[in-house]
């Protein structure tokens, strides 16, 4: 049997109006070295233990399992599965993305299954619910999809993303998704939606056009997610206000919070260094683009 190594970037959803549909990779990522073995197991940093199960409860191995269900095998040859995770865990990231998408990965080398992007895609999508971070968790760059539940399709872009700078601050709270959709309205009005619609697409075309001002206002402009999650997020004002006297074209709450990122124009050492000096309270680093997506290597065992 083989060992497989697997590294799954971190998402950021949403980019604002972009509610369960846009999502971009960023250069921070959870790495799995896999290795044939007795029984399945899991280790995990400490750090993460109180989170991440390192048993059959762990979301990779469910993941795995569900997926070799999926394509109809029961059973999967045993690993050991030590992971390196530089993803926080509920901060907004797509840490349980990582772990779904980590976990197709796995089923797919393990399995043999051969599966294109768009086979992981749609298995992530009936795991996740929705696309935005598995999207680019698995190609790479900004993806906006449209997932009906049956149907998915999407647009990538990676052009003149390289040129940015995403300052992603941290808190150390932890906000869980399923609590962050609780405080969203059961309904928005007509007129409202409309509203909030035409902020996302405008969004879109800026991203197509590399319009980074226009793409900064279309954030701060949200009408679907942020103005709810702001209780979630009392450093929201402040983060977002600093962020704007240091030169950001916009900010928004990644994902269903907690962290909060800033678009930058590229940042410069001193700048970068200047920055994270703001936010003494929390965790900040200074991230870009990932265009990669899911990577794996398998090494053929003799
Ligand atoms: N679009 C999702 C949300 C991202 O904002 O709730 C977290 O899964």
């Amino acid at each position: 049997m083989n060992s497989v190594t697997i590294r799954v970037p971190a998402t950021s959803a949403n980019l604002g109006p972009g509610f369960d549909s846009i999502g971009m990779a960023l250069s921070k990522y959870v790495t799995l070295e896999c290795q044939p073995a007795e029984q399945w197991s899991f280790s995990v940093a400490e750090k993460d233990q109180p989170y991440i199960p390192s048993d059959e409860k762990n979301l990779i191995y469910k993941t795995t399992l569900f997926t070799a269900y999926h394509y109809g095998i029961e059973e999967l040859p045993p690993y050991h599965v030590s992971m390196v995770n530089d993803v926080p865990v509920a901060r907004g990231l797509g840490s349980s993305s990582t772990a779904v998408v980590a976990g197709i990965e796995l089923a797919n080398a393990l399995l043999h299954l051969e599966l294109n992007k768009q086979d992981k895609l749609k298995i992530a999508c009936k795991i996740e619910g929705h696309p935005d971070n598995v999207a680019p968790a698995i190609l790479g760059g900004v993806v906006i999809s449209s997932y009906t539940g049956e149907d998915l399709d999407y647009v990538r872009f990676t052009k003149g993303l390289k040129d940015l700078s995403f300052v992603t601050v941290i808190p150390s709270y932890h906000v869980e998704t399923e609590k962050a959709r609780l405080v969203l309205p059961d309904a928005l009005n007509y007129k409202a939606a409309v509203l909030a619609s035409g902020t996302a697409n405008v969004l879109v075309a800026a991203l197509a056009e590399q319009d980074w001002t226009v793409v900064g206002k279309m954030m701060k402009r949200d009408q679907w997610h942020q103005p709810y999650r702001r209780e979630l997020i009392p450093d929201f004002p402040l983060v977002s206000k600093t962020f704007e006297e240091n030169g950001s074209y916009g900010s928004y709450i990644s994902g269903a919070g907690p962290t909060m990122i800033g678009l930058f124009p590229k940042l410069t050492p001193d700048q970068r260094k200047a920055l994270i000096h703001q936010f003494p309270e929390h965790h900040v680093e200074v991230l870009t683009i990932d265009t990669k997506g899911l990577e794996t290597a398998v090494h053929v065992d003799q």
